[in-house]
């Protein structure tokens, strides 16, 4: 409600209309699990370019190559590229080099002090950019103000985006910005001495263009580091409400299940559209060639389909396969990011449960004007 007051109620309300309902003005919504993932898997139907959909504004602000607004076989080729990106060793060494603001909050609530879980969460993935750009940062391990500095760019870049072509103004000040977070990176990019393991350095291996590094830095960071810094606090905060942290403590398995489940609950990403390549039907909704057909994840992930009770928060829950992580989108343009992001998700809930897990929340903010829902403040500490 504090990110989005009128489309929050207003897709709340599509849900109640059905598994695919037409929104005049806005295009077809899809609240229905299996259809979505349908509509997502069959990217020569339902495409990303094109007027109206998200990408006409990526390709505005971020250039050709942003993965996200890209169709058909230069995706599938530029992705196939990237593969080794997504395997689970790389996930290891990018975690590994910009944990110590988790590892840092984790201490100081083991001995008792007030810690903001959405200002470590910024921390972290401002961080989590800087290794993945090959950035040391200059005020060393304990100081975050380059790594906030480069999540709040971030962050401005992402809120600017809408699903109308940016006009001339706005689109200079993404521009901007996203310059000025690229600039993070200049030195990086001419250094002999850039990590092997940084994105950066990866891309050049690849033999990736110009146009390509920018596009693929641009996406992973306002789609993916900064996904990752929203997701982890408004999982913290569902787990200490519900008092579930405590289940973790006793069966530490329950990690993995508790990272589902929260992602399931919160969709950090509550939506995603796509615009019908031609006429045809969707769940006996009719739809017209370059509609704009809007996937709410939000809604799907309370399918009674595929979830029963879906208002219900338990970490106990078994997710049926069929949701295949729809929170984390499904077919071609499936998230790149899914297996670092899961690490450090189950990693942080793993850490928290281990060494504090009777935790109270002292006070909390919500974000306002922001893409993905956040918290601004999220003040925790030991009961
Ligand atoms: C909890 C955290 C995350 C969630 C919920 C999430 C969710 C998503 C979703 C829903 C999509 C697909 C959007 C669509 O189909 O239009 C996506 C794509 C993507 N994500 Fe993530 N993401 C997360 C973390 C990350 C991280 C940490 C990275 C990398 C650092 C990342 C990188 C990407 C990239 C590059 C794409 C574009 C893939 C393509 O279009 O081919 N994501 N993500």
């Amino acid at each position: 409600m504090a990110a989005h007051p009128v489309l929050w109620p207003l897709s709340r309300l599509a849900h109640r209309g059905g598994a695919v309902v037409r929104v005049p003005g806005v295009g077809v919504i899809v609240n229905d699990a299996l259809i979505a993932h349908d509509v997502l898997t069959r990217d020569d139907a339902f495409r990303k370019q094109g007027p109206g959909g998200i990408a006409e504004i990526m390709t505005q602000a971020f250039g050709p190559s942003a993965l996200a607004n890209m169709d058909g076989d230069p995706h599938r080729t530029l992705r196939k590229r990237l593969g080794p990106l997504a395997s689970a060793e790389q996930a290891e060494q990018w975690l590994a080099a910009s944990r110590a603001p988790l590892d840092g909050a984790v201490q100081q609530l083991a001995s008792g002090e007030v810690v903001d879980v959405a200002r470590m969460a910024r921390a972290l993935s401002g961080r989590l950019t800087l290794t993945l750009m090959g950035v040391a940062p200059t005020d060393g391990a304990t100081n975050d103000a380059d790594a906030l500095a480069v999540h709040a760019l971030g962050e401005r870049i992402a809120s600017a985006l809408r699903i109308s072509r940016l006009p001339a103004r706005q689109l200079e000040r993404v521009r901007a910005d996203l310059d000025q977070l690229l600039a993070f990176a200049q030195d990086a990019f001419a250094s002999q001495s850039l990590p092997p393991t940084s994105l950066v350095a990866r891309l050049r291996a690849m033999g990736c263009d110009a146009d390509e590094t920018r596009g693929i830095l641009s996406i992973f960071f306002v789609a993916g580091a900064l996904t990752l810094g929203v997701a982890l606090p408004r999982l913290v905060a569902l787990l200490v409400d519900s008092g579930q942290l405590a289940l973790v403590h006793a069966d530490p398995a329950l990690a993995v299940r508790a990272v589902d489940e929260g992602l399931r609950y919160t969709c950090p990403v509550p939506l995603t559209v796509r615009l019908a390549a031609h006429g045809g039907a969707l769940g006996g909704v009719s739809v017209r060639a370059g509609e704009r057909v809007v996937v709410l994840t939000s809604n799907l992930a309370r399918d009674p389909q595929l979830f029963t009770d879906p208002s219900r928060f338990d970490i106990t829950r078994r997710h049926d396969p069929r949701a295949r992580y729809l929170w984390y989108g499904a077919g071609p343009h499936f998230c790149l990011g899914f297996t670092l992001a899961q690490r450090a998700l189950q990693e942080a809930v793993a850490l928290l449960a281990a060494q504090v897990p009777t935790l109270r929340i002292v006070k909390r903010e919500a974000s306002r004007g922001v893409l993905l829902p956040a918290w601004r403040t999220l003040l925790v500490t030991r009961t």
